[in-house]
């Protein structure tokens, strides 16, 4: 490499490095694997110590980790959150221990632990309370994001024991697997784009301004490192025990070894078990568990000489990106899906992988005919990280962002500070019609199972259903033979399937119990916009009818609990349509429900602000009627014993587990007469 090409490549990187970092930490969606990112990293230290003299100031070696968004308050931290060193080799964990060694003699102590893939966060506590907590920004410098990690129950506002007066601790704030699987379904329900991964879904929600939507976010937080002035410990393992009796979430994967034969055995165990995991990690961190040992290792402008990270490599494959196609969702959002050459990967085979929008293709520059990496991380769809460009065969077309709908022709819109393409052919464009009707019959709206997907579209084909009021309108004799094609071999044979008797008959039942569901579920099926389950409860229970919900002004909707100005915006645009107040017209013409049956009057206070949790079976009420019993006592119905439970009310055949964990937290435990003497 000559001098200017070295110069070339070294501004080139700095530029592709800061893109990444923007994304990473400021938009919460990377295009690019970590480890592709830390080769980039790499390569840029390098020609960086070869020509200090082309460093520019801005260079991404430079800092520590991102930038800071705007909108927090942006404090000093009082001890600087320097990052890991971190290595994808055993070789270089070899040579970390020799460092070591060095320094500290041949009978040092490491503490292994896992690398949790989530957000760091410092936390001060002065006096046992919770002060402060700063995210990472760029090490100096953090976001306060305090109200929003109030919201996180596993955080400790208040501590118990023998505490220093001030300190700080550190730790990872993540998102467990299944409450993120959870989170991403109600998205798309209300047709939002869904996370990519769990920790993209932890940035975004700490960066929520909102901190009553971030405490519906089921974010947890594990500590790893305290900080202080004259701590009373002399090791970090010591620490960090101290830290769990003050009632700290201290991770029980900790183990302290000697030998580095016993730090690759933890590394391999944890290769291995990471997928049994409630949630996500991407390594191993190794730490000199002595504190003077730390301190006579020092730490460089980055990061500690005394820890290293040992980051996993997610499972990738190479194929061919064979094509491309676009999808059309219920609310016209466009996907585009990459069709590529199967390939096996992490035990399936892979022949799709989402591209999500034009933006990250724009990002990835990928190609038609390109071979492309695709992992499958932590992420529940494989993904396109990038493309060997090194294959790339010369001629190649940039792939451009289709602008007509691919169903339907209309061209497509994209709004301000949307990422999505849209086709805004509401009315016409089949996908769009079709995914209205399947949202309506789904097992959360009006669960008329006897009907899915592929009958909705033999319908939808043969001009039968064309919105959610036709459904009602079907008959026996319209539906008796229907027919479709699915499949017409070479040697012509067509093979036809058609609706026989026992068919149309459980379409039919199964339409005709559609009109016993109740209210908010009918309004969750009609698919407005952002209107997912729990919107739909708290609306209809606040209005009571559909004549109340219609008639309500963007300000009334904006006082309801929960419902911000999105929400009601989308419901108002929805209410303007003509064409909305006919079909729920004609709903409603065929007896679907449209009004709350048992709105809830609050009779006494006898139960107000209490938590309460029933379980086992009841002498005299159904689930549903301990429930309503509850809240027309002014008390809280809740569902697992927790700190906040007032009392259990124990019916017979209580679970054994729920009875002990309210002994444990001495929780009041009663009977179902008391309760009845309670609320008489
Ligand atoms: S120790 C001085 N321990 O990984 C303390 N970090 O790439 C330095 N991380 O910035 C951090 N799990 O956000 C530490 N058990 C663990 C960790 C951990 C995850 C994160 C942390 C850090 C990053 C370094």
């Amino acid at each position: 490499m000559t001098k200017e090409e070295a110069k070339k490549r070294i501004t080139e990187l700095a530029n592709i490095i800061n893109k990444h970092n923007h994304r990473y930490y400021v938009l919460a969606s990377p295009v690019i694997s970590d480890y592709n990112f830390d080769m980039l990293l790499e390569e840029l230290t390098i020609l960086e110590e070869q020509y200090p003299e082309f460093v520019q100031p801005d260079s991404p070696t430079k800092r520590v980790g991102g930038d800071i968004t705007k909108n927090f308050i942006q404090r000093q931290h009082k001890y600087q959150m320097l990052s890991l060193s971190n290595t994808y080799s055993e070789a270089e964990l070899l040579d970390f221990d020799r460092r070591v060694k060095k320094v500290t003699g041949e009978n040092v102590e490491y503490v292994c632990e896992l690398k949790f893939d989530g957000v760091s966060i410092s936390l001060t506590y002065i006096n046992g309370l919770l002060n402060q907590a700063l995210t990472r920004g760029d090490g100096v410098k953090g976001d306060d994001v305090t109200a929003n990690i109030k919201t996180i129950k596993s955080i400790p506002l208040k501590i118990q024991g023998d505490y220093p007066d001030e300190f700080v601790i550190r730790g990872e704030i993540f998102m467990p697997k299944d409450g993120f699987a959870k989170l991403n379904e109600g998205r798309l329900e209300i047709g939002e784009e869904p996370f990519a991964n769990p920790r993209n879904a932890t940035a975004g929600t700490l960066k929520t301004q909102d901190s009553a939507e971030v405490a519906k976010r089921p974010l947890d937080c594990y500590l790893y490192y305290l900080f202080g002035e004259k701590l009373p410990f002399s090791n970090h393992y010591y620490s960090l025990m101290k830290a769990r009796e003050w009632g700290f979430k201290v991770p029980q994967y900790i183990v302290k070894c000697r030998k580095m034969d016993e730090v690759f055995d933890f590394i391999n165990e944890w290769d291995k078990e990471r997928n049994n995991l409630p949630f996500e990690i991407d390594g191993v961190v190794i730490k000199v568990n002595s504190y003077n040992e730390q301190q006579e290792l020092g730490a460089t402008a980055k990061s500690p000489r005394w820890a290293i990270a040992y980051k996993f490599k997610a499972e990738r494959v190479e194929t061919i990106l064979n094509s491309v196609s676009f999808q059309v969702g219920r609310t016209g959002a466009i996907t585009p899906v990459a069709n590529l050459k199967p390939v096996q990967l992490a035990g399936t085979t892979v022949k799709r992988a989402s591209l999500h929008n034009a933006d990250i293709i724009e990002a990835l520059d990928v190609r038609i005919g390109d071979t492309v990496y695709v992992e499958k991380g932590g992420e529940i769809i494989p993904k396109i990280v990038s493309v060997n460009f090194n294959k790339r065969p010369s001629g190649l077309q940039k792939l451009d962002f289709i602008n007509r709908c691919p169903e339907c022709e209309t061209l497509l819109v994209r709004k301000d500070g949307e990422a999505n393409h849209y086709c805004p052919n509401e009315d016409g464009c089949p996908p769009q019609i079709k995914g209205r009707i399947e949202h309506f019959i789904s097992r959360n709206a009006m669960n008329i199972d006897s009907l899915g997907e592929g009958k909705v579209e033999m319908l939808y084909d043969n001009g039968l259903v064309k919105d959610v009021a036709d459904l009602y309108g079907l008959t026996f004799d319209k539906l008796i033979g229907l027919e479709k094609v699915i499949e017409a071999t070479e040697d012509k044979k067509v093979k036809k399937l058609s609706f026989q008797e026992k068919t149309a008959n459980n379409i039919l039942t199964g339409i005709d119990a559609s009109k016993q569901v109740e209210f908010d579920r009918v309004l969750f099926g009609l698919g407005i916009r952002y209107v997912g389950r729990t919107v739909a409860k708290k609306l209809v229970n606040h209005y009571h009818t559909i004549e109340r919900l219609e008639n309500a002004s963007f300000e009334e909707l904006i006082l309801v609990d929960e419902i911000g100005e999105r929400i009601a915006g989308s419901i108002i645009d929805f209410f303007s349509h003509e064409k909305n107040i006919k079909i729920i017209e004609r709903l409603k013409d065929n007896g679907i429900q449209f009004e709350l049956k048992n709105p809830l009057v609050v009779k006494s206070d006898k139960l107000a602000n209490k938590t309460i949790v029933a379980s086992g079976k009841l002498e005299n009420f159904s689930r549903d009627e301990i429930k309503q019993v509850i809240l027309e006592n002014g008390g809280k119905p809740a569902s697992s014993v927790s700190k906040k439970t007032d009392f259990l009310l124990a019916g017979e055949n209580i679970g054994p587990n729920k009875l002990a964990k309210a002994k444990e937290l001495g929780i009041l435990i009663i009977t179902e007469d008391e309760f009845v003497k309670m609320i008489n």
